[in-house]
């Protein structure tokens, strides 16, 4: 069994307080956007204002603003990076969470973030929560130690595994639109699939689902399926109809002819059984990633 929820059908409110670390990057910025619209009251704390790895820091942080929910959204993301750089990954993204889970244990429910990297990426299927992670990446195992150490803490927790995030921040989507912008030409692999996912509407799923009591583990990504060269083709077409250069080329690559320093997982679809059991269910890539467009055109960050 991946978690347990309240199965009772009263209403559904979420807990109030929420304290967000990492919350310079884009989860945080979009749950810090969305989070008056959603009625809870979300406090960020940036790197450089709060450190996962320091328990002291996290204690006082806990005693500050007495949240309900921890959400945890630091992290080291670089993939290519966390390769070079496995030991500093393996601090950030495995035992940060744990520092982070002791604290909160007894104080706060954790809601801590994780990936499509820690699974098996060659499966062709979508996988549930109970699927046997097989990390094939530097990033991918240290996000399975973050997830490890969350569980071990032994309090009350929800690892919530998502994927290919767009939001407030760098991102894909800005990286071909800029380069699009730039007159390049685009070459985008089209042999890896996942689920290309807006932090707005994640952030809106999260708090839907500590609404709904969910502990354990949780998928949360948006509906469709496509390649990053769909993703690619789709954020120049809704570009150029925000004034980019009409003539834009996009090329689909094979994932061989544009080697990296990590592998790639080439099917990496998170399966979204739980999540629909709960009543969650996120909008479709598409039409979130038309969503988070807007709301880049007008500042929001959600
Ligand atoms: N981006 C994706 O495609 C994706 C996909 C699946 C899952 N996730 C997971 O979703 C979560 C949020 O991702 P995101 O895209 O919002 O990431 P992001 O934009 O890269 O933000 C991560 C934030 O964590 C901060 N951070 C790094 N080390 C820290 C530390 N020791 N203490 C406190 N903060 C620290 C970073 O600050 P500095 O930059 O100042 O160091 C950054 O602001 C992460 O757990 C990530 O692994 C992301």
């Amino acid at each position: 069994m991946s978690g347990t929820v309240d199965p009772s059908p009263r209403e559904r409110r979420s807990p109030a307080r929420w304290l967000i670390t990492g919350a310079g990057g884009q989860l945080g910025r979009s749950l810090l956007g969305v989070g008056p619209q959603l009625g809870i009251e979300a406090f960020g704390r940036s790197h450089a204002q709060l450190d996962v790895l320091d328990a002291g820091a996290i204690a006082r942080a806990l005693d500050e603003f007495a949240p309900d929910v921890v959400l945890n959204c630091a992290a080291l993301t670089k993939v290519d990076e966390c390769e070079q750089r496995t030991a500093e990954a393996m601090r950030v993204n495995g035992e940060g969470p744990g520092v982070l889970a002791r604290a909160c244990a007894g104080r706060a429910v954790l809601i801590h973030i994780s990936t499509e990297y820690v699974l098996p990426g060659d499966t062709n299927q979508p996988l549930d929560e109970e699927a046997k992670p097989a990390p094939c990446s530097a990033y991918g195992r240290s996000k399975l130690a973050g997830e490890e150490s969350v569980r071990a803490a032994g309090g009350e927790h929800l690892i919530v595994r998502t994927q290919w995030l767009f939001g407030p921040g760098p991102n894909f989507v800005r990286t071909v639109l800029a380069a699009a912008d730039r007159g390049e030409v685009l070459n985008v692999v089209e042999d890896q699939l996942g689920r290309p996912t807006w932090s707005g509407a994640l952030a809106r799923a999260l708090v839907e689902a500590a609404a709904a009591g969910a502990r354990g583990t949780l998928h949360l990504a948006c509906e469709g399926v496509a390649s990053w060269y769909d993703l690619a083709w789709a954020a120049v077409s809704e570009g150029t109809q925000r004034g980019l250069n009409p003539w834009v080329k996009v090329r689909p690559v094979a994932t061989s002819e544009v080697p990296r320093p990590a592998k790639r997982p080439t099917y990496a679809v998170l399966g979204l059984g739980r999540a629909r059991q709960l009543g969650i269910e996120l909008v479709h890539w598409r039409d979130a990633l038309s969503a988070y467009l807007a709301a880049e055109a007008e500042g929001r960050d959600a």
